[in-house]
């Protein structure tokens, strides 16, 4: 019988966390195709008397309810002509072109349709895409969105959550719930926490729209983004809506002061069974027009929920960004995805991430969790409380700026500790079921959940439903905050409401910064026009993502040590030429004096017992000589060899790192060399002196016994270089090697 021959090597790749995806050919007909699908339409324009009266290859007459509202709302008939008269390449190029400034840009993008937006990303590769949206984000500064839910739904929980979130620098939070009665309770945590952990963070709730409206106008939520859209009419049906729907609804939020931006994003159409032929980059660029058209300052896009799809298929994450470039190019904020789980791969997930991450986009994510996956009930976030770390490391390594910075273990206790007392205080004062102290002080230190007693959810959801139907608002929050003794929050909170009459950060893309400042495009564009323009990482922003906390001090590793209790070396006058199979031992020159251990943490004298040992095992002499002429390894162990009887000699420097040499032997040529001095042990020494023994009286050697460990250089490069520093610093050019009498005690 014949067996079928399988590799080893394929059969570990398809256990990686890559192959757990699922990956798919192209199918135009069902729209499962991310850019330039057959089916899409080449682009025209035709205006007559002020109407257009031709789109993308269809008459006025053909018009489906998304050509008509885009044609009446969605494009600027004063730039368009001039607009559609260029080549797609052209502005493919303009928008690469640091001379072309994002205003002119923008102007061209006002006048282009769907078919021809689509044609100009097809020239951009996902570097000039990234080179286009470093110029054409909206806000000069880039932030970035929270998510903060938990499986309990848990008030003081969402209040410490959200408290951690601002404190790390979050512009946004929102929540959402998993019970949708829970909604007024959750927004109101999720309010009261922000305002404890940065002043002027936005915050939100994902629910139903007409729930999350009246959340709104109550004050427990200061923007909305759910209000979705897509690109063809029966998706649209299917949700009861229409652009126009959407465009009233948006008015309503803008009407009481709460900023909000759509939501859209590839793949939406396709998944809902209606692509109808179009690719999903054709039909996102669609939304975006509708989102322009409805007057919204901006949109959370890149797909969003159904992100895994355009990643089945080929082009899907460029396909993604070009989304995102698109509705930036259009002049609307953007919030760019990188929120649902998008890969089980976590390179592939962090090479996605820096598409948008690296350029800046307004909200790098439309939702990052500060929880553990299992509590974030948007499905589990893409990047949550556990990659934090990683992200903030990024950020320093790329010297990027997503907003986020470095926090310290007592600063987020003490603010997890705040918000959950304050959330507390308002239930108590507004007759709410209890919030313990338990609660409390579990919320400030839990991980997940898991950590927070359980509550009795039925009185909170009839708690949450008399809220709801009550007159009481954010104002009766405030005095709540107040007659307890949090001012500093209720101050917060009353501000959040006086920005919602004032109107400012309804300007696009605007957050607040830390004193209640707008920052947005029309006050701190993004004025991005080449190196040395734009936003640049720099002053405190800078000093606070360098200033990793687990990141050491130098300084402290470069101080010398007490020399080694163990052992007394002793200079003895000039290292002579010696006779016989001897062994000489060369000394780095600090060497137990201001160095008294090696990297891997052995004492200076164990490991040169152990050399010692070795040799004496194969019955041989030795002698210890210093070099304090350099710190060079071979040059350490040649000089050794060369004062030897039998013309062998073993280096050993300070930190550890130890060879054989020969007399004779270019420098870089040695007999055995342990370059890996964390991976040494006392029996490698052992081994390392009986070898140079065997050199020296020519019976053979037997391979050093040494730890296989890969991630050493990796874990002590930093070390290795504080330690090699301090043995350079002990050099003394004019010095010869001396002959060393050696005691051990
Ligand atoms: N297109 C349109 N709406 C989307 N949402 C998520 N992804 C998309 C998309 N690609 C919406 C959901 C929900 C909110 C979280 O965003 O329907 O309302
Ligand atoms: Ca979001």
């Amino acid at each position: 019988m014949k067996t079928e021959m399988r590799s080893k090597r394929f059969e570990r790749l398809r256990q990686r966390d890559i192959n757990k995806e699922v990956f798919v050919s192209e199918m135009p007909e069902l729209g499962l195709i991310v850019m330039d699908s057959p089916g899409d339409p080449k682009p025209s324009l035709e205006i007559r008397d002020g109407r257009i009266t031709e789109m993308d290859g269809r008459a006025e007459a053909e018009f489906d309810a998304i050509d008509r509202f885009i044609a009446k709302h969605g494009i600027n008939l004063t730039h368009a002509p001039d607009a559609m008269a260029m080549g797609s390449l052209e502005i493919a190029r303009m928008l690469v072109d640091i001379h072309v400034p994002q205003r002119r840009v923008m102007q061209v993008f006002s006048g282009l349709t769907p078919a021809m937006i689509a044609e100009v990303m097809s020239h951009l590769n996902v570097v000039e895409m990234m080179m286009a949206m470093q110029k054409m984000r909206q806000r000069k500064r880039p932030y970035d969105q929270a998510h903060v839910t938990n499986w309990k739904e848990n008030p003081a929980l969402v209040a410490a959550d959200a408290a951690e979130a601002g404190l790390r620098g979050f512009a946004e939070g929102e929540t959402t719930v998993r019970v949708a009665r829970m909604a007024p309770f959750s927004a109101l945590a999720l309010l009261v926490g922000a305002q404890v952990g940065r002043p002027g963070m936005m915050t939100q709730i994902s629910c139903e729209e007409a729930l999350n409206l009246r959340l709104a106008m109550k004050g427990l939520a200061t923007y909305a983004e759910t209000l979705s859209v897509y690109g063809t009419i029966p998706s649209f049906l299917d949700g009861d809506d229409t652009p126009w729907s959407k465009g009233i609804l948006a008015s309503a939020y803008a009407s009481r002061g709460i900023k909000s931006r759509f939501t859209s994003g590839s793949g939406s159409e396709a998944l809902m069974g209606y692509g109808m032929g179009f690719s999903m980059l054709y039909l996102e660029i669609r939304c975006l027009l509708m989102v322009k058209g409805a007057g919204s300052q901006g949109v959370q896009n890149g797909s969003i929920s159904c992100i895994a799809l355009p990643e089945s298929l080929p082009n899907g994450v460029r396909g993604v960004m070009a989304e995102n470039l698109v509705a930036a190019a259009l002049g609307l904020e953007v919030a760019s995805g990188n929120d649902a789980m998008s890969s089980h791969s976590q390179m592939r997930k962090t090479a996605k991430l820096m598409l948008q991450m690296l350029p800046g986009t307004d909200f790098v994510t439309s939702g990052h969790s500060v929880m553990p996956r299992k509590d974030n009930l948007f499905g589990g976030g893409n990047f949550d409380a556990e990659d934090m770390d990683d992200w903030l490391v990024i950020q320093r390594d790329m010297q990027v700026d997503t907003g986020l910075k470095p926090v310290r273990e007592a600063e987020v206790l003490a603010v997890r500790r705040h918000a959950a007392k304050a959330i507390q205080a308002v239930f108590r004062e507004m007759d709410f079921p209890a919030i313990t102290e338990a609660e409390v002080e579990a919320a400030t230190t839990a991980f997940s959940s898991d950590d927070m007693p359980d509550r009795e959810s039925i009185a909170d959801l009839a708690a949450a439903d008399a809220f709801l139907d009550s007159d009481l608002t954010a104002l009766d929050v405030v005095a709540a905050l107040a007659r307890a003794g949090f001012e500093d929050v209720a101050e917060n909170v009353l501000e959040m409401q006086r920005q919602r009459v004032l109107g400012d950060y309804l300007h696009t893309s605007a957050v607040f910064d830390e004193d209640f400042n707008v920052q947005s495009a029309v006050n701190t564009p993004n004025d991005y026009r080449g190196p040395g323009t734009g936003y640049r990482v720099e002053g405190k922003v800078w000093d606070d993502i360098r200033a990793l906390p687990q990141a050491i001090d130098p300084h402290a590793l470069v101080e010398d040590e007490a020399p080694d209790p163990g052992l007394d070396l002793a200079p003895i006058g000039p290292a002579a030429a010696g006779d016989g199979a001897e062994v000489v031992v060369a000394l780095g020159p600090a060497f137990a004096s201001v160095m008294n251990k090696t990297l891997a943490g052995l004492s200076h004298a164990e490991v040169l017992r152990a050399i010692l040992d070795g040799i004496a095992a194969e019955g041989v002499a030795w002698r210890v000589v210093k070099v304090w002429h350099g710190a060079d390894l071979a040059d350490i162990g040649l000089s050794g060899a060369r004062l030897c009887g039998s013309g062998i000699g073993i280096g050993l420097q300070s930190k550890g790192t130890a060879l054989i040499h020969k007399k004779g032997l270019a420098p870089l040529n040695n007999l055995e060399l342990l370059s890996m001095a964390p991976n040494l042990t006392l029996d490698s020494y052992f081994a390392l002196g009986r070898n140079a023994a065997c050199y020296a009286t020519g019976r053979a050697p037997a391979p050093v016994p040494m730890k296989v460990d890969n991630m050493a250089r990796l874990r002590l490069i930093v070390h290795t270089t504080l330690l090699h520093h301090r043995e350079v610093r002990q050099i003394d050019k004019a010095r010869s090697v001396e002959e060393m009498k050696v005691t051990f005690r």
